[in-house]
């Protein structure tokens, strides 16, 4: 096992600071780990406990008796010098900093300090200035954030602490399932390039999101970035886009912002989509750690309102994506359903007095269709139909006409309470839904901007290569 693959695999967890006081950071960190379900072996570190919450507690790493992979440091700034040479003499592969008091208030001094330590004993470090590390196939909860994470397959990096800590708990309650958070705070050693190169190979995460303040390697993000998108999508946020937001930046990590420009174009290059809020790069990892990858083929729009159409289709062109006509196959199967008045231009516009049933059965009929490669479903509530009822009948179609979803369905479903009661049911099942029609066709375009994205990494790195081989 690499260091790096310690820190989302070991064996065993000590965690030094561990604290005798619930509330105390230094406390709840075990506790999240007992309660979260770890199955390795946890050693609180205390030279003044004897247990912490049932485990026998150790004075020093060195003092454990088994092997330990990872150590979580919870110690004030000052002492943890002292604790990760002796972490490093005990064999230990990665630490966790969790204390602050580094770089971020310029103690630069004390950082360099624990980085030199640890690389002697080459051992790597992840911090300092996090709030941990969380990863949910084995049921690893090292993080002073919720205890109760939902296992899905977005990765989440984040550079802020107390916002990571929160939109953890947003995940939770929006049913995100995530495969990892890390916390990465000042980047003293592990960077997001390392990370990245350890979730571009991990089978548990299919799409990753950084919130980002700035990098100190421009070359080597960029690299492990285009490597990344390659195989998997990733979202990042840039913070700190303004000068006093840079400003901002400086005092809470200690990092350079950068100049925004340079970032967002080579971000395009390295076939990274940048989200513009948090709302919207966990709008996106929602639809791509749900849905099979977009394939090509036309993307149809099918509303029961006209407006939802429009405003779609404003946000689908904005991101240079132009809606084509639907193919006259699906137009001869929908026709003699639909009322006469029905537009079959794309959006499809199946009107306000569509029935449960009859909407539905345009959407699986336009996902049967063959040159159709993504459908984004819009429903405006309305007295004549049930969102509920029509949650239920859409995910009871897809699974026993189509087997399950082989192409992308994004839906919104715009209304009251029943409404938002119907886009936590399918959300639950996969199939990601939205309150909004702006917010599920950002979505749509994200699935297909990543493809084109893609598309054009790979037809650069093949050019390049004919150039370098001429
Ligand atoms: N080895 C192991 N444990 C030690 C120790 C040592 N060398 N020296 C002291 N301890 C024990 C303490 O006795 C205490 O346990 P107790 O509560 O049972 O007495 C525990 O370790 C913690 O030490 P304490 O001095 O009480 O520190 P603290 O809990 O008040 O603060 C930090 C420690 C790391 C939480 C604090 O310094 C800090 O950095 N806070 C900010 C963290 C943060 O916000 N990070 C970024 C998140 S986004």
């Amino acid at each position: 096992m690499d260091n790096i693959e310690a820190l989302f695999k070991p064996e065993s967890i000590a965690i030094v600071g561990a604290s005798r006081t619930p509330g105390k950071i230094g406390h709840e960190i075990v506790r999240n780990l007992v309660e979260y379900g770890y199955r390795g072996k946890i050693y609180p570190v205390n030279p003044y406990a004897n247990e912490i919450l049932g485990l026998k507690a150790y004075p020093s790493v060195s003092s454990i008796p088994g092997k330990v992979d990872m150590v979580v440091v919870v110690v004030p700034a000052d002492k943890v010098p002292s604790v990760i040479e002796d972490a490093g003499r005990k064999g230990v592969k990665v630490a966790v900093v969790i204390s602050s008091g580094f770089k971020e208030v310029g103690r630069e001094d004390l950082e360099e300090e624990v980085v030199r330590i640890a690389r002697k004993h080459g051992m790597r470090v992840l911090g300092p200035n996090i709030f941990g590390i969380l990863y949910t196939p084995l049921r690893i909860n090292a993080t002073f954030g919720p205890t109760h994470a939902i296992p899905g397959s977005v990765g989440f990096i984040t550079q802020s602490g107390a916002l990571g800590i929160a939109l953890m708990g947003m995940t939770i309650v929006e049913k995100i399932g995530v495969s990892a958070i890390v916390s990465i705070g000042n980047k003293a050693d592990i960077d997001d390039a390392d990370l990245l190169n350890y979730l571009r190979e991990d089978a548990n995460t299919k799409v990753v999101l950084i919130y980002l303040e700035g990098v100190m390697d421009g070359r080597r993000f960029m690299e492990a970035a285009q490597n990344f998108t390659l195989r998997k999508p990733l979202i990042v946020i840039k913070a700190g886009k303004t000068q006093a937001g840079a400003k901002a930046v400086a005092s809470h990590t200690g990092s350079l912002a950068g100049n925004v420009a340079i970032y967002s174009t080579l971000f395009k290059e390295t076939g990274i989509l940048e989200a513009s809020t948090v709302e919207e790069a966990f709008d996106w990892a929602r639809a791509f750690s749900y849905l099979p990858s977009y394939k090509g083929g036309k993307l149809i729009i099918v509303t029961n309102g006209g407006g939802a159409g429009v405003l779609a289709t404003d946000v689908l062109a904005e991101n240079n994506i132009n809606l084509e006509e639907p193919p006259q196959s699906l137009r001869d199967k929908l026709r003699p359903k639909l009322p006469g008045f029905a537009s079959l231009k794309n959006p499809i516009d199946v009107t306000g007095m569509i029935s449960n049933e009859g909407y539905v059965d345009a959407v699986i009929e336009t996902l049967k269709n063959e040159s159709v490669g993504a459908v984004l479903a819009l429903y405006c509530e309305t007295a004549v139909t049930d969102p509920e009822v029509i949650a239920k009948e859409l995910i009871e179609r897809i699974e026993s006409e189509l087997g399950g979803l082989q192409k992308p369905l994004i839906v919104a479903l715009i209304g009251g309470q029943k409404s938002y009661n119907a886009v936590a049911t399918l959300n639950a099942k996969g199939i990601p839904t939205y309150p909004m029609p702006e917010r599920a066709a950002s979505a749509t375009a994200a699935l297909i901007t990543y493809s084109k994205l893609r598309e054009s990494v790979k037809l650069r790195i093949d050019e390049l290569r004919g150039i370098t081989n001429a």
